[in-house]
């Protein structure tokens, strides 16, 4: 298949997104027993994964169950945080780059166990060097936040705080099975947040929900407008691990986010055409140090808990609760060790930076070249884009996404795989 006929094969397919690979049998000759080596990897992250969730959206395509009794909350942290522990005594002189605790949601343990959730945290990253621009951060939704947590967080050192809000609709959350926040609530605990001593709280919104039109999108940038978070992170809907099927074209789809950038951007919001991420702050990105690290960069993660992924130089690993049905049935006492592990060719590798950098609308030829592509079959590509109009240079070694490119974002990223 010639370039140009790869990319309108994919132009649209609802299934090439930031998700990689498509389907996990495509890595079933790379798996191998026992864990993903870190050797080599010295520079890297921390991610913790929190599965539990007062309700149980159905737009949702994270690992995550309905919160489970005080005790197994608290089972769950002390098999994660021996996890960790295991980790920094096989692999010494780490520095970490970022350290995210995600979920599910974090914030939905009892106060007990979230004070014992921040205690972990800082014996996880005790002891390591943290690299100069170090900024975990940690997700949540304003249904199960706190006084005493938000204080915690802040104690913790924690800087950035990540809550999702997803629609302002009431009516498109309620048939997505998700509980809502009013405008008031929202806006009162923004404040305690601040007070508290965090100082960048992002909020997450998704277009491509089914019901969303104008009108609504309307009306969550008025929200946008009122309660001024430091950060805004768009998420397009993805279902390839969803049993329900978008419904939006890539046409539409493009111009929902096109109404988002534009009233993020009149609102003073910085982030280029084809980023997800929106910020108050020029030195900001919009997103945790953890994340910059993994788009820009395509930095090497390690991840705890119940279903975390991991990627390492040699590749990806899925610890236990991966793809299995029902994640409560896969709680287990014993540790959460790797349940996949991929060792990986140099074109897996990449798609999978690649896959992610798409959220910054922007990759690196530098990193794809370090990782082991080929430099006449990237040049090819990179001509075709170029005169496609679908991706433009930088000054840097750095490619970006134009406005016509970002329509097919998937397809245009996709052919560097
Ligand atoms: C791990 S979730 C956790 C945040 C928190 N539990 C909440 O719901 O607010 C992080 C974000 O992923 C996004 N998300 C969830 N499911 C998604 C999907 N199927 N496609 C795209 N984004 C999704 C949502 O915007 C959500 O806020
Ligand atoms: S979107 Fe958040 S609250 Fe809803 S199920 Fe997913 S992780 Fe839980």
């Amino acid at each position: 298949m010639t370039i140009a006929e790869l990319f309108e094969s994919r132009k649209d397919d609802p299934r090439w997104n930031t998700s990689y690979p498509l389907n996990p049998k495509d890595w079933a000759g790379y798996r191998v027993d026992g864990p993903l080596p870190f050797d080599k990897d010295q520079r890297l992250s921390f991610y913790i994964h929190i599965p539990f969730c007062k309700q149980l959206c159905s737009f949702c395509e994270y690992t995550r169950m309905l919160c489970p009794d005080d005790g197994l909350q608290e089972t769950y942290l002390r098999v994660v945080a021996n996890d960790i522990d295991c980790f920094k005594k096989q692999y010494k002189g780490l520095t970490l780059l970022g350290c995210d605790i995600g979920g599910g949601t974090p914030t939905s343990l009892t106060e007990k166990n979230f004070s014992l959730l921040m205690e972990f945290y800082k014996n996880a990253v005790s002891g390591l060097d943290l690299s100069e621009d170090f900024e975990p951060s940690i997700e949540g939704t304003f249904n199960t936040l706190s006084g005493k947590k938000l204080n915690d967080i802040a104690k913790a050192g924690f800087k950035r705080l990540s809550l999702g809000v997803q629609s302002s609709s009431h009516s498109i959350m309620e048939s997505l099975r998700r509980l809502v926040s009013d405008e008031k609530q929202m806006k009162e605990w923004l404040s305690k947040a601040s007070q508290a001593g965090i100082k960048k709280v992002n909020l997450d919104f998704m277009y491509g929900l089914q019901g969303q039109n104008e009108a609504f999108i309307q009306r969550d940038l008025e929200l946008i407008d009122h309660l001024r978070p430091q950060q805004v992170t768009l998420y397009e809907l993805r279902t390839n691990m969803l049993s329900i099927q978008t419904s939006y074209t890539k046409e539409e789809l493009f111009s929902q986010y096109t109404q988002y950038y534009e009233g993020l951007i009149s609102m003073g919001y910085l982030a280029r055409f084809g980023q997800n991420t929106f910020s108050v702050d020029a030195e900001d990105l919009g997103v945790s140090s953890y994340l910059r690290e993994r788009m820009l960069n395509g930095a090497s993660y390690k991840g705890f808990g119940l279903s975390a992924q991991s990627m390492s130089s040699a590749g990806v690993s899925y610890n236990l609760g991966k793809l299995s049905g029902d994640p409560s049935r896969k709680m287990n006492a014993e540790g959460y060790q790797e349940e996949y592990t991929y060792l990986l060719p140099a074109k897996e590798l990449a798609a999978k930076y690649m896959a992610i950098s798409a959220y910054h609308g922007s990759f690196s030829t530098k990193k794809l070249l370090e990782i082991g592509i080929d430099e006449k079959t990237l040049n090819n590509k990179l001509d075709y884009c170029f005169s496609q109009g679908l991706l433009t240079k930088g000054n840097d070694d750095k490619v970006y996404v134009t406005r016509k490119g970002f329509e097919h974002y998937g397809a245009v990223f996709s052919l560097f795989y």
